[in-house]
């Protein structure tokens, strides 16, 4: 019998997770929309071993102390969007604290969860930024849905493409504009869409390094690593260090 691709991806996953000498149990938002939520969690069989309650070996190895760039560079997706408009703020003569918002803005789609990765990315960043910083961070994603002609910033066609012509952002979208258009940040969080840049040249390539002296002088990086420092977000941080663990 032929086996579905579903099925063969659910073999190797099978395969891998024996390999593993620790159970591994999905939480429930990784598989949540792909099967009802309110089924119990398809669990590997219980062959004896200890559940995982730690660093995952499939994953790169994070250090003990792990500062925003082994983020970057072990637990995000690509980041060749978020540098290269951190690049364009610079380019453009922006505040550093744009720069580096910049740089953090999509770090949620990168490394934790899509909807809501204004917010999501926020919350994140809040304990270690200038409020202003975290501010816009929350603010892009619903900014980037409606135009403001005054600085030169139309609607994405991008997002006609994706979500259609007629699509319209929902009441909360709208409302949480309203309040950020009167607010006296709007036009840092406004700055963080005119330099979103999408379209941008693929054999460029920009270095996390390029960031460091902004980084070191606007992200107050915990002496105890991002995640064990007790911060308000920490266990956001140690969730997407140690994905798997159990509880
Ligand atoms: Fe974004
Ligand atoms: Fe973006």
């Amino acid at each position: 019998m032929a086996l579905t691709s579903l099925e063969r991806a659910e073999a190797a996953e099978r395969a891998m997770s024996e390999e593993l000498d620790r159970i591994v149990v999905k939480s429930v938002i990784y598989t949540s929309g792909e099967r009802d939520p309110r089924q119990p969690i398809p669990r590997p069989p219980d062959t004896g071993k200890l559940y995982m309650m730690g660093p995952d070996p499939r994953l790169p190895r994070m250090p003990e102390k792990p500062t925003l760039f082994d983020f970057f560079r072990y637990r995000f997706g690509p980041s060749a969007h978020v540098l290269q408009s951190a690049r364009l703020a610079r380019k453009n003569g922006l505040d550093e604290r744009v720069v580096l918002a910049c740089l953090l803005h999509d770090i949620s789609v990168m490394g934790f969860i899509r909807g809501d990765h204004g917010y999501w990315g926020a919350q994140l960043v809040e304990p270690y930024v200038d409020e202003e910083v975290s501010w816009a961070i929350r603010f892009h994603q619903v900014l980037r849905f409606f135009p403001d002609e005054s600085v030169g910033y139309k609607y994405p066609d991008a997002y006609v493409r994706l979500f259609g012509t007629d699509y319209e952002p929902e009441p909360y979208v709208q409302e949480a504009y309203r309040y950020a258009r009167d607010h006296r940040w709007y036009m840092t969080s406004r700055l963080i869409t005119l330099n979103d840049l999408y379209s941008f040249d693929p054999t460029v390539r920009v270095e996390l390094e390029e960031f460091a002296d902004v980084v070191g002088r606007h992200f107050r990086q915990p002496k105890e690593g991002l995640g064990f420092d007790h911060s308000p977000s920490a266990h956001m941080w140690r969730t997407m260090n140690h994905p798997t663990k159990y509880l």
